[in-house]
């Protein structure tokens, strides 16, 4: 990957340059060079990848130090096979050496509640949900920061949530475990490049002392120009500009691959959701 500067890196996130009187260091580097990659080679991982991506998921916050949260990581080809066709039949998960499965995970909280005859009704609560999914979130994250700082490239997978109660019987997930999401990990195929994808100005989504929704619609107006051009360098066809795809996502319930579900799917996963 090429050395760019904070300033270069700042004009491919935000097609302009944002001016930041700061030094570049390796941390900024990797957080600003990430894109999603979605074509592997077969080169394997390095040694003990798994455990540093663990490590450095862990060493992320997380609520009350709970660390309700877990992962299954799946190499079997079959698996991350039927893996790929519930979740829409990506082919990234087929062609990924390792495939993450990031859990919310109440079910250990659980098992000591149990463990230790004391009440445990809290994880029947919504709250509770959210917390393991934060967790999980947050967990991610770092561990996708490590693999790029290493040289690996990673793809975050939320079609592992079309079929949760059929992708918890492939993973042999206990009640109270819900897969947030997945995640490709490996090295990205040399032939295939792929571009830092802008995102929206900083007075779309950043506010200070109070929020100020017209300032907020009115700099995506910005963005939409950008993406177009985004779109067309990088040969994408998309449901019309930004605004349009985006809307079309959130269309209706048939827009949510089965996902509009979600409510039905958690109670039948364990979750009380009150
Ligand atoms: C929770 C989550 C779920 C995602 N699910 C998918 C997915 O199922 N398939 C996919 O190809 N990309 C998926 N992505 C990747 C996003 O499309 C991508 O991050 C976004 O377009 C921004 O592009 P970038 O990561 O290259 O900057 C997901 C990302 C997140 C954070």
């Amino acid at each position: 990957m090429n050395k760019l500067t904070l300033e270069q890196l700042m004009q491919a996130r935000y097609g302009k340059s944002i001016p930041l009187d700061c030094e570049m260091n390796e941390t900024l580097e990797t957080i600003f060079q990430h894109r999603s990659i979605r074509t592997y080679c077969d080169k394997p991982l390095p040694k003990d990848t798994l455990e540093l991506l663990i490590a450095a998921g862990q060493s992320a916050s997380n609520s009350s130090n709970l660390q309700s949260w877990s992962l299954v990581a799946v190499e079997d080809p079959e698996r991350k096979d039927r893996l790929s066709k519930l979740s829409g039949n990506q082919e990234h998960i087929r062609t990924c050496p390792l495939f993450l499965v990031w859990l919310a995970d109440l079910s250990r909280l659980e098992a000591l509640g149990k463990k230790r005859e004391l009440p445990y009704d809290g994880l029947n609560y919504l709250e509770l949900l959210t917390v393991g999914m934060i967790d999980a979130a947050l967990a991610s994250q770092n561990a996708a920061l490590a693999a790029e700082s290493i040289g690996l490239s990673i793809v975050y997978i939320g079609g592992i949530r079309n079929n949760p109660e059929a992708v918890a019987k492939e993973l042999n997930l206990p009640p109270r475990v819900f897969p947030v999401f997945g995640m490709c990990v490996g090295y990205c195929d040399p032939e295939k490049s792929s571009s830092i994808k802008p995102r929206l100005p900083q007075a779309a989504i950043a506010h200070r002392e109070q929020y100020n929704a017209p300032r907020s619609i009115e700099a995506v107006e910005e963005y939409v120009n950008e993406m177009n051009a985004f779109y067309e360098k990088n040969n994408m066809k998309t449901n019309g500009d930004w605004v349009q795809h985006s809307l079309y996502r959130i269309r209706g319930p048939e827009s949510l691959n089965g996902r509009e579900h979600m409510h039905e799917w958690l109670k039948k996963l364990g979750f009380e959701v009150k």
